[in-house]
């Protein structure tokens, strides 16, 4: 689906705080992201022609940055980590345990991430990256389920509080 004409305004607003319209080219795939639930082949085409940037460039950024899913993945993504600390603490089965329950579920996407910076809670995993830590399997599913049931409330696939929109400050 293309840019709306309110989408435009918001992406050129988004462009005039910078000095160069292209350097506005993350927030614009995190608008084009929290929009369609990822990043499709017209929303590359839309930021392209609005930067003015080849779409080959576009396409090389959102695939560079992991936060950027280029296909559906659902509402929730389960980013478990596997670096030394959450590796040693059972990090490699959690991971596991989570893909297996969760292998049939569009809503749960459960992806291996390198260190998030939470060592200390190991073995550790961000839910639309809001941290939960240290968890066995099962304390990990009751989290997911939680965020499923609603009773806890996930930020957007890109990392937005509900209620903020991307490039506020909330
Ligand atoms: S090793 Fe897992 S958070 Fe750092």
């Amino acid at each position: 689906m293309a840019f709306t004409a309110g989408e435009r305004k918001r992406a050129e607003e988004l462009m005039a705080r910078y000095p160069h319209a292209k350097s506005a080219l993350l927030p614009l795939l995190h608008m084009a992201q929290e929009r369609d639930g990822w990043v499709t082949s017209q929303a590359m085409e839309d930021i392209s022609e609005l930067l003015g940037v080849t779409p080959t460039i576009v396409l090389g950024t959102c695939s560079f940055y992991t936060m950027f899913k280029r296909e559906p993945v659902g509402r929730l993504i389960v980013s478990v980590c596997t670096n030394l600390a959450c590796l040693v603490n059972g990090g490699e089965d959690l991971l596991g345990e989570l893909q297996l329950r969760y292998a049939d579920d569009d809503d749960v996407l459960v992806e291996e991430v390198e260190c998030i910076a939470n060592c200390d809670r190991a073995p550790t995993l961000q839910v639309n990256y809001d941290f939960h830590g240290p968890l066995t399997a099962e304390a990990a599913a009751d989290v997911v389920e939680q965020y499923k049931s609603g009773a806890l409330t996930a930020r957007t696939i890109s990392g937005t509080r509900p209620g903020a929109s991307v490039g506020s400050d909330s």
